[in-house]
């Protein structure tokens, strides 16, 4: 999803709206570095559990519904995404409660990071921002990308289309106001696609020098 380098993999990163996915347990257990923030993390393993095994059905069902709307080339049916999915969720619900000691799951929420200023390389958001973008205003992405950028001196978001399909009306507005502000901004294209058409991150780089805490971090490869 975010074309990432094992140059990257050996960053500082910080995951936004991470949700019960199985990258920084799987990252942790490789020796990387990474946090994750979102607001489920308010909830217990036990609740969360609960909450993935009520809406597992439905989501089956919604995904058997639009099968013409997503890549099968990699996962070929709807069953072994499933099974897929949960085991990832099982890999976080087994790590969750020793990761939230350790400070790698995070309660917060975009778009204000618990965070200090610089505290991160590389800030990874996917299934969140632009794909929720009927729900959420083109004013609330910038000011997330924002926080993203204040607390990371790079920011990759994917995917850039919307729940219905379609490329985020967003991203013009964004992409203008980040670009005004000195940001680097580039939509870059990456290997994986499961949702027709989702195979496009954006990339934003803080490129003017000192304006982020940089101690620590070191050059990104993409
Ligand atoms: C569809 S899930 C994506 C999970 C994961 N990133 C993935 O790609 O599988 C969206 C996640 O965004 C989280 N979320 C909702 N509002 C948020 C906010 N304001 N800031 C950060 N995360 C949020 C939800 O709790 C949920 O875990």
């Amino acid at each position: 999803m975010f074309g990432l380098t094992e140059i990257d993999l050996g960053l500082r990163i910080l995951g936004c709206g991470d949700g019960p996915a199985a990258f920084n347990s799987e990252l942790t257990k490789r020796g990387g570095n990474i946090v994750s923030v979102d607001p489920i993390y308010a909830f217990n393993a036990e609740q969360i559990g609960s909450r993935i095994s009520e809406t597992y059905g439905a989501v089956m069902v919604q995904l058997r519904e639009n099968h013409r709307d997503y890549v099968w080339d990699e996962i070929p049916t709807v069953e072994q995404l499933g099974s897929i999915r949960m085991s990832s969720m099982a890999t976080f619900l087994a790590d969750f409660d020793a990761g939230k000691q350790e400070g790698r799951y995070v309660l917060g929420e975009l778009p204000a990071l618990p965070f200090e200023r610089g505290s991160f390389d590389l800030a990874l958001s996917s299934h969140f921002l632009f794909l929720y973008s009927a729900h959420l205003s083109a004013e609330f992405h910038l000011q997330a990308l924002q926080e993203m950028l204040r607390v990371s001196r790079e920011v990759r978001v994917f995917p850039l289309l919307t729940l219905e399909g379609a490329l985020s009306s967003h991203l013009p507005f964004v992409n203008e106001h980040l670009a005004k502000r000195g940001f680097a901004v580039e939509i870059e294209r990456v290997p994986y696609e499961f949702q027709r058409g989702g195979n496009e991150m954006l990339v934003i780089r803080d490129v003017q020098p000192g304006r982020s805490n940089r101690a620590g971090s070191r050059q990104v490869e993409t």
